[in-house]
């Protein structure tokens, strides 16, 4: 019976992640963190009806994420603690705008399973759509400038860039890795590299931060176009494309004796059993059945194949936040012959 009972809650589990991310994405804990507020109160700034106002609030309770006080409807401490301090309101809306998308995604699943699917190849989704949608790329990027600022820290701690004078940042979106990098190496100029959206919210933000001396943005497709050249150091973070064409073109971009470093979520930085990644495995595989996470043994191989040499693996210290989770992380690093 029990058992029974667990089944049909797995059933109806995803409507009660679905209810956290409306509140997120209509902004419920934006308001509630200004002031306590009654839920008529709080349906009016939201522009729905208070019945409905009032039932996400009460699911909001259940996950122990809001409660009443005296003064109205207000966060909890484990929502101030885990979501209220954590990012900002826009960040937020849009982690929970990419959950709804990847949920739709996976809303038929029985005939996804069946499917067959368009041949893979080329740009991510994601990519594609950011480089026809320069707002959704402006959103993406100044989330990724955020949730990303504790990797870029930890990297530009433990990345040893004495005497390297030109840095591209393959793939760089915000050019986060790329900025911690310029204010720990004051020699380094930095040259972030990706599609033409990205470097348009790229360079507004790196102007924000008084670097754009020297953090400046490349648009290009680093697949179908040519990259510039003369570099000593190439960092790919977080972007999981991965290929011997690729990894020749930055060997090509790097000068002689230059140094490849990737930073990434790896499959062997993955505990067995983590069900949120072996969910997105099977989301992933109805669009390519044969998809698989990039492994640091695999990846090193390509880099060898590409012609790189000296190539070692590593695990930086625990991260939280890779590509939208907290994760281990680990960084592949390989030099052109000739150094
Ligand atoms: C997950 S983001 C990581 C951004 C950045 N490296 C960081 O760690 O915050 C991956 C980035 O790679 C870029 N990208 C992926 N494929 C690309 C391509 N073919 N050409 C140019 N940029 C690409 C995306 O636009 C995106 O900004």
């Amino acid at each position: 019976m029990a058992r029974r009972e667990a089944i049909l809650d797995l059933l109806d589990l995803p409507l009660r992640g679905v209810a956290v991310g409306a509140a997120l994405e209509v902004g419920v804990f934006r308001h509630l963190a200004e002031s306590p507020q009654s839920s008529a109160v709080l349906a009016e700034k939201l522009g729905i009806p208070s019945g409905r106002c009032s039932a996400l609030l009460a699911l909001l309770a259940a996950e122990g994420l809001a409660k009443q006080t005296p003064g109205g409807w207000a966060p909890t401490d484990t929502a101030r603690a885990s979501i209220v301090d954590v990012y900002s309101p826009d960040t937020w809306q849009l982690l929970a705008e990419e959950a709804r998308e990847r949920l739709a995604a996976a809303a038929d699943l029985p005939s996804g399973l069946r499917a067959q699917p368009a041949p893979a190849g080329g740009r991510p989704a994601y990519v594609e759509r950011m480089a026809g949608d320069p707002e959704r790329a402006r959103r993406f990027t100044r989330m990724l400038y955020e949730i990303h600022q504790p990797l870029a820290a930890d990297l530009a701690s433990v990345l040893d860039l004495r005497g390297g004078r030109r840095l591209m940042d393959l793939g760089g979106g915000s050019g986060v890795m790329a900025m911690a990098l310029a204010r720990r190496w004051p020699q380094l100029e930095a040259t972030v590299v990706d599609v033409a959206t990205v470097c348009d919210a790229g360079r507004e933000l790196a102007a924000s931060q008084a670097l754009e001396e020297r953090v400046s943005y490349y648009a290009a497709d680093f697949l179908a176009d040519p990259l510039p050249g003369g570099f000593d150091v190439v960092l790919e973070c977080d972007v999981a494309i991965y290929s011997e064409p690729l990894f020749r073109k930055v060997r090509e971009a790097l000068s002689p004796g230059g140094r490849f470093v990737i930073v990434d979520h790896f499959a062997e930085d993955s505990a067995a059993a983590d069900r949120s990644r072996l969910a997105w495995t099977l989301v992933r595989r109805l669009a390519d059945p044969s998809w698989g996470e990039p492994s640091v043994s695999g990846t090193a191989a390509l880099m060898q194949e590409a012609g790189f040499v000296r190539i070692t693996a590593a695990r930086l210290p625990a991260t939280p936040w890779i590509g939208g989770r907290p994760e281990a992380v680990s960084l592949l690093e390989g030099y052109s012959a000739g150094g």
